[in-house]
This record gives C-alpha cells, sequence and structure tokens, in this order.
C-alpha cells in the first residue's frame, strides 16, 4: 500500500489527519521489518482500527515524546506534546543540580516526565508515582526499553507511597487529572472511549488533585525546591491563588504557545 492510497482510505473513514498518519503508518510498517506483504497486513490491521476510531498511538503502540519514544497502549493516557513544555521547564530548573539531586513526578502514567527528563539528565534521581495499576505496567515496559541508570516507580495515591513526609525533592513534577467533569462530558469519542477516565477527571472544577499535590508537596520539597504543574487552560487564576495562599513564592502561570496556560510553577521558601 502506497502513502496516497493509505491516506485516502483514511481520509474517506473519517480521519481528520489522514495525510500525517498514513505517513507515520507507513514508517512503522517499514521500521518493523519483514516483505511487502507482511507491511501490508500490518497496514490493514491499523487503517480498519484506525476507522473504527481507536487512538492512532494505541493501534501503533508508540508515540514520540521530548527526545524518546514511549511505549503506549489501552490503560494508559497518551502523552501530549503540550507536556514537553513541563519537561522543558522542568528541566531549566533542574540546571546546575549535582548527580544525585531528587526529582518526584506524580501522577507519572507512561512515565514520559521521569524518562524524558532522565534522557537528558541521566545522573539525577527520579521517582515516579501512579495510582493505576495498568498505567504502570507502561511505565515500568518504558523504564526497560530505556533503562535510564536512575529512576524507579511506585504506586499509590500521590505521595503515599513515600511514607513519612520528609524534605527531600528538589523538583514536583506532575500533569494531574484536570479535567472538569463538565468538560469531560464535551470530550471526543477518540478520548472518552479510549483513554482512561482516571487520567482526565478530577473534582472541584477539575483541581482537586492539583490543589492536594500543591499542598502537601511543601512537606516534600527541599527549602528553595520547585513545584511544576500542568493546568487546564482556565485554570491558571485559581491555581495561582491556591499557590499564593500556601506560602509559595515566585508563583507563576507560564503560558504555551498559542497563548494558553499550561504551567503552575511556584518555589518553597529557601
Ligand atoms: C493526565 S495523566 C498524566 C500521565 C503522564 N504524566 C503524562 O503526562 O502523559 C494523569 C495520571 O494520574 C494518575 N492518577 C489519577 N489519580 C491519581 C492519584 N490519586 N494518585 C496518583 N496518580 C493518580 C492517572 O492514573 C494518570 O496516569
Amino acid at each position: 500500500m502506497n502513502a496516497t492510497v493509505l491516506g485516502e482510505r483514511l481520509r474517506s473513514g473519517g480521519v481528520e489527519n489522514a495525510a500525517q498518519e498514513a505517513h507515520w503508518m507507513l514508517a512503522l510498517a517499514k521500521r518493523k521489518g519483514g516483505d511487502a506483504a507482511t507491511a501490508d497486513a500490518w497496514l490493514e490491521e491499523w487503517v480498519r482500527r484506525r476507522i473504527a476510531g481507536e487512538p492512532f498511538q494505541y493501534i501503533v503502540g508508540s508515540v514520540e515524546f521530548y527526545n524518546i519514544e514511549l511505549t503506549v497502549g489501552p490503560g494508559v493516557l497518551i502523552p501530549r506534546p503540550e507536556t514537553e513544555l513541563l519537561v522543558e521547564h522542568a528541566l531549566e530548573v533542574l540546571d546546575g543540580q549535582p548527580a544525585g539531586t531528587a526529582v518526584l513526578d506524580l501522577c507519572t502514567g507512561s512515565g514520559a516526565i521521569p524518562l524524558a527528563m532522565a534522557h537528558e539528565r541521566p545522573e539525577l534521581d527520579y521517582t515516579g508515582i501512579d495510582l493505576s495499576p495498568e498505567a504502570l505496567q507502561w511505565a515500568e515496559k518504558n523504564f526497560a526499553r530505556l533503562q535510564p541508570p536512575r529512576c524507579r516507580f511506585l504506586r499509590g495515591d500521590l505521595f503515599a507511597p513515600l511514607g513519612q513526609p520528609q524534605p527531600r525533592f528538589r523538583l514536583i513534577t506532575a500533569n494531574p487529572p484536570y479535567v472538569s467533569p463538565i468538560e469531560y462530558r464535551q470530550l471526543p469519542a477518540v478520548v472518552k472511549n479510549y483513554e482512561p477516565r482516571m487520567a482526565l477527571e478530577a473534582q472541584e472544577d477539575g483541581l482537586a488533585l492539583a490543589k492536594r499535590i500543591a499542598d502537601e508537596a511543601r512537606k516534600f520539597l527541599v527549602p528553595g525546591g520547585w513545584l511544576l504543574m500542568e493546568i487546564g487552560e482556565t485554570q491558571g487564576g485559581r491555581m495561582r491563588g491556591w499557590l499564593q495562599s500556601l506560602g509559595y513564592s515566585s508563583v507563576e502561570i507560564l503560558r504555551d504557545l498559542a497563548g494558553r496556560d499550561r504551567i503552575a510553577q511556584a518555589q518553597k521558601e529557601k
């Protein structure tokens, strides 16, 4: 199958980004090796599933994120390009920090954030936590493939697996679920029918988890340590207020290239 035929089949099946996806599918089929008939068999299956509405990344089983490739599938959120901005800022905050500096990523899902950071700064010490055993299976798969030297994944509710609070992290990152129950109902079918609800939806207008993280993080950050959280585009003002009320300094809401509030950044008192 060539790109034109593939693109046309995807387009007529209602796939919006048909030409681009056709191109990606062909490249991946080629990378899998085998002869033309084997590649065509893969492509046939992928087209069928894609037209049935399954997300592209689940079908091909991978997604590029920052400078790494992650394995993904049912049970885990597909890392989004906007989360790369969080990694970028996180790496800035870690600039000049010595080997062994401790970094925590909550709501880690596929492990995208710590694994991308570990690819750039392998000498730092990473912990990723998630409540979902299915999500963590993907994080462990990615860990096994990428083999970062200092990274571990734990299962549990936010900070719970860490036991007694101790100020030991220089940076805490999180991309928590932040879609409100009302917004959740309006998400496209390709998201709602396939990606886990617990990865997306949060109570209190989407801020329940983010607020808990900000509150509890104070006990786990070293003095002068940073908290960086991805937020929804309507949540900047409320998160700023919440972080300030908790006594954080240098509170900033960072925007993405489209000018939307995207990251809440705050520092624990030195
Ligand atoms: C938006 S996804 C982010 C996944 C990944 N960090 C990324 O950016 O692609 C949120 C993740 O939070 C996890 N989660 C939801 N509630 C949690 C809780 N109470 N404690 C820990 N993880 C939780 C979900 O299982 C999901 O993997």
